[in-house]
């Protein structure tokens, strides 16, 4: 062997050994495959993504380790095949996982030094639990925003309205003849004054009223006020109120407001009969009291379900869309959480949960 040979040796060893380490550092999934469609790479994250082991397929054809999965998903092939690569593809499910959420995919075209293509190299990572954190925060910071919109102008906005009110009802009083114009005016503007009130309650929920309470007591006292409106629309209400959940040390007025609002909703996505069922229960665990409110309702559009918590967004004509802003938040502050699934022309159900030792 000659020096040269030597020299030559080292350097591809080098090379190699510097492919893998950055094979690695790119830390997702990482396969690479030649013109013939054989695994060439295929590094540690891919190992664990797809629980199989690198020597198991290292030099097995792509199609055939991955024969469960439609071709149209063998990404690194069709790169090959159709000569184009892919950009940060962003789909919504994982067919080699069989699982739903986000998951971005990278291809490209490796050629040597004469141009011509040897083989391609597929990048992969499942990005759902940073689309989800993104939600969260842009959610988040959302909230914030209006929340100091709310507490700067609301008090702003109140007072020259109660003036005008004031005026508005001595006039009346002196116009009998004008009394339809003048009650008008009277309810667009308590119309207006409570949704600055809902706007207020954003701002920050007074944290001086916490106490023991009992969920189911609380669903209760939302119920009667609910009632008449229910029977009028020809709902009936099923209730399953577990008789073993601990008490929580909530706030009762605001934790009413968040019953109220989703109680109100469901009977407002039924307007010519249907069933409404609020249940109670403690989590497996005994850390969470899980309560439930469905309906059999119109349901929402899959498009329509990131804008929920969104303030102002509402489908009817005299809504403010800020119930479930408002009552996001108040869940939040409880330390809970509020979850939605539905489904259009069926119904939809509202999971909240709140902590059993969030202030026990
Ligand atoms: N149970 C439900 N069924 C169908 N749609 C719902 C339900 N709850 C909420 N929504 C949708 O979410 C929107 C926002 O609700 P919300 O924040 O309470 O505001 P509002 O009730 O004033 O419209 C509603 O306008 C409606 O389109
Ligand atoms: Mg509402």
């Amino acid at each position: 062997m000659s020096f040269r040979d030597v020299s030559m040796e080292t350097q591809v060893e080098l090379w190699k050994s510097h492919s893998l380490c950055l094979l690695e550092a790119i830390g997702q999934v990482v396969v690479v495959i030649d013109t013939e469609g054989r695994i060439t790479a295929f590094n540690s994250f891919a190992e664990e993504m797809f629980g199989l082991s690198r020597e198991d397929v290292l030099n097995q054809p792509f199609s055939k380790v991955f024969e469960h999965v439609t071709k149209a998903y063998h990404y690194p092939i069709n790169t090959i095949v159709k000569g184009e690569e892919l950009n940060k593809k962003e789909v919504n499910y994982c067919p080699f996982l069989r699982k739903e959420g986000f998951f971005l995919h990278d291809t490209a075209l490796i050629r040597n030094q004469m141009g011509d293509i040897i083989g391609a190299m597929w990048l992969y990572q499942d990005i759902t639990e940073q689309r989800k954190y993104e939600r969260e925060v842009a959610k988040a910071e959302l909230l914030a925003a209006v929340s100091e919109l709310a507490a700067g102008t609301a008090h702003e906005i109140r007072n020259p309205l109660t003036t005008v009110r004031g005026f508005i009802q001595l006039l009346a009083s002196k116009h009998a003849n004008e009394k339809d114009y003048y009650e008008l005016m009277l309810k667009e503007l308590d119309r207006a004054n409570k949704i600055i009130g809902d706007f207020l309650a954003l701002a920050k929920p007074r944290a001086n009223e916490m106490g023991l309470c009992s969920i189911n007591h609380l669903i209760e006292d939302i119920l009667l006020l609910v009632e008449s409106q229910a029977n009028l629309h020809d709902i009936g209400v099923v209730k399953d109120l577990s008789g073993d959940i601990p008490l929580i040390c909530l706030q009762p007025d605001q934790i009413k407001q968040v019953f109220l609002n989703l109680i109100r909703n469901s009977v407002q996505a039924m307007p010519d009969r249907g069933l409404l069922y609020i249940s109670t229960k403690l989590s497996d665990q005994g850390d969470f009291v899980l309560m439930e409110i469905k309906d059999t309702g119109v349901g929402i559009p899959a498009d329509r379900m990131a804008k929920l918590f969104v303030p102002f967004f509402s489908t009817k004509t005299d809504g403010s869309g800020l119930g479930l802003t408002i009552s996001y938040r108040i869940v939040k502050n409880h330390g809970g959480d509020i979850q939605v699934e539905s489904e259009e022309g069926k119904g939809t159900v509202f999971r909240v949960s709140f902590p059993v030792s969030a202030g026990a």
